[in-house]
């Protein structure tokens, strides 16, 4: 997830398109970049760039020297700007955005899925790319069409040209040094949005872009095409076909834009959540075969693993316990799921067939990392999934799968954790493939389920109503109880940690056969108790003990809130409250089950008045042991 911002008008373009990268900031911060289109742009041919590694502060500072060493370079009322969250191609400035090719400027959200594929074909062609970016195959291959072919030296046919060549999700934004006063934009699956100004036009991934100049806004479909100039603008699809937009007013101020208009970040990260799984599937399944994004072992070291240890912390470390179930089941290897904290003192059997799987969102936290250190001391090899790219604990491992669920700002985790959930399937897929555990289409049939996932969890953030009453109705409970079976019980764990983190309320995850061992003795009159059930489809016998497990509490007067299949006919009967969600294949109901638990957690903590995006005691990335 990136931040996007375009503008063409009568005012200095610099100054319009730096003050709205500032409030995109949230929106990704490895690196930022500049483009204009003026006067220097047409004198040289090439549009005038700045572009710089890290925060926006490192792109504004660059700026400062530029214009006190030549005042006039960046003069132009047509620009557009970037900030960064790092896909593909490490946060370096040679990788930051805007890429250029002969007379364009690109920036770009999103994946381009088949870039390698393009680049392939155009180094063919003899052209030389600067960076590791998938973004740069789109300003290559738009600049081939200007120079070559049918829409040679038409800028605008030029962009549909390359537009109809790309797969993937992603927002476009194009600009050429002898087209002053016009920006080709384009979206699939990520976000774009119109500013309609006085004699201006903006362009945003969000509104929070423009909200200060205008509150007339223009909504863009899938596969459509926006021209913009300072007179207004022409939506089209991608054969250049006019569409209409969907006009509509921002009623929202500044901060609320930037949290999509909720109060807090964690509820827009909860709704961002389909984007996130969808974003983290693309580009690897290639060829038929799943592709980590760096794969510093061969397939041969991958099939002389004979164990795999999963080591992370919270809720990175309930990813890895679902993530167990798969692995364990699809390679057949031995799986162990350790907190990262308790790993290294705990001296583990480890050695160069070991694969350490180390899962962090900020791929910085101490125990994680010095887990994984202690693993590569003892000649295990090390495969990260991370959601942060470049950082520590990736670049001291020998694989890496990163998720792409964009910048999370809430303390909790929500879309990081789901997003890691998925990733953890494609190391499984990835394991099996290479082992052959799984046949090709074995393993392209459980990524073809997993590719319909983002839907259904769509589906499930409907279930945010029904969530918000119950918190309201148990937001004074002194503790609630989780209970779970196979996959459900790491949601079990994550949904008391949520609770935990959020609301300050004891919560609990037990696996549901564990009652009869001792806690049941917990249960009293009225106590809440969730119970995540597995699929009626899947393994039945699981299903009827979680029935019998609710009966039994229910006898000792537990409040069952049960979250179950549509469909199911047991839960249905036997809850005090059903929550339904959509049917999944057994091993990805995670994806599923977790979202109302997110919610609920936020929804109690909002009922007792606290800070769901900031809960206290806690911090975003834990950097100390
Ligand atoms: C989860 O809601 C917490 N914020 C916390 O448990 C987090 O998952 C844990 O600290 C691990 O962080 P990491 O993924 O950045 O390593």
């Amino acid at each position: 997830m990136c931040g996007i911002v375009g503008y063409v008008g009568h005012r200095p373009a610099l100054g319009v398109v730096v003050e709205a990268l500032r409030r995109m900031e949230y929106r990704g911060y490895d690196s930022a970049g500049v483009a204009v289109v003026g006067p220097r742009a047409a004198q040289t041919g090439v549009v005038t760039v700045e572009k710089r590694a890290g925060k926006l502060a490192n792109l504004t500072g660059a700026l400062q020297v530029d214009i006190a060493a030549d005042p006039d370079r960046f003069a132009g009322t047509t620009g557009m700007g970037h900030t960064r969250w790092a896909t593909h191609g490490r946060p370096t400035d040679r990788n930051a955005h805007p890429h250029v090719a002969g007379g364009f400027a690109v920036v770009h959200n999103g994946i381009i899925e088949n870039y390698a594929a393009l680049r392939a074909e155009l180094e063919a062609y003899g052209v030389e790319f600067e960076s590791d970016t998938d973004t740069e195959v789109a300003v290559q291959l738009v600049q081939h069409h200007y120079v070559a072919g049918s829409t040679a030296g038409d800028f605008e046919a030029s962009a549909y040209a390359a537009l109809r060549r790309l797969d993937g999700a992603f927002t476009l934004l194009f600009v050429h040094a002898a087209h002053p006063g016009t920006i080709v934009a384009a979206r699939r699956s990520t976000p774009l949005v119109v500013g309609v100004g006085d004699g201006e036009t903006f362009l945003g991934s969000d509104v929070a872009a423009f909200i200060e100049h205008t509150r007339d806004a223009v909504e863009l479909g899938q596969d459509q095409v926006v021209i913009i100039t300072a007179g207004g603008y022409l939506i089209t699809d991608f054969a250049g076909e006019p569409q209409p937009g969907t006009p509509f007013r921002i009623d929202w101020d500044l901060e609320a834009a930037e949290k999509g208009g909720h109060d807090y970040f964690m509820l827009k990260e909860i709704e961002e959540q389909p984007a996130a799984v969808e974003n983290t599937l693309l580009g690897h399944f290639e060829g038929g075969r799943i592709v980590l994004d760096e794969q510093r072992l061969s397939d041969q070291d991958l099939r002389d693993v004979d164990k795999v240890f999963i080591v992370a912390c919270g809720s990175a470390y309930h990813s890895g316990l679902v993530a167990k179930y798969a692995i364990e089941h699809w390679t057949r290897l031995p799986c162990e799921v350790e907190l990262a904290s308790e790993f290294r003192y705990r001296d583990p059997v480890l050695g160069r067939s070991t694969l350490v799987v180390a899962i962090s969102q900020s791929g910085e936290t101490a125990d994680t990392l010095e887990a994984v250190r202690h693993a590569r001391e003892q000649k295990a090899r090390v495969l990260a999934v991370c959601n942060t790219n470049g950082a520590q604990i990736p670049r001291e491992s020998d694989a890496v799968l990163y998720t792409r669920a964009g910048p999370e700002i809430g303390v909790a985790s929500t879309k990081a954790f789901l997003a890691q959930v998925t990733a953890n399937y494609l190391v499984g897929l990835a394991l099996a493939q290479a082992r052959g555990t799984k046949y090709p289409d074995e393993v392209a049939r459980e990524y073809r389920d997993l590719e319909a996932m983002p839907a259904l969890v769509e589906k499930v953030l409907a279930t945010g109503p029904a969530m918000r009453d119950l918190a309201r109705e148990l937001a004074g409970a002194d503790t609630i109880l989780f209970l779970g079976r196979h996959v459900g019980y790491p949601v079990a764990l994550e949904g008391a940690l949520k609770l935990k983190e959020l609301a300050y309320m004891h919560a609990e995850g037990f696996a549901a056969g564990e009652l009869k061992h001792g806690p049941i003795a917990l249960i009293e009159d009225g106590l809440p108790v969730i119970v995540v059930m597995p699929s009626p489809r899947g393994r039945a016998v699981l299903h009827s003990k979680l029935v019998s497990n609710i009966r039994e509490i229910q006898a000792r007067g537990a409040r069952t809130i049960v979250i179950a299949e549509e469909g199911d006919e047991a839960a249905a009967t036997h809850a005090d409250n059903l929550i339904q969600i959509p049917a999944a294949p057994t091993l990805f109901q995670p994806l599923l089950a977790t979202v109302p638990l997110q919610i609920f957690a936020a929804e109690v903590a909002q009922a007792r008045g606290y800070d769901v995006d900031k809960p206290r005691n806690l911090a975003k990335s834990v950097t100390v042991e």
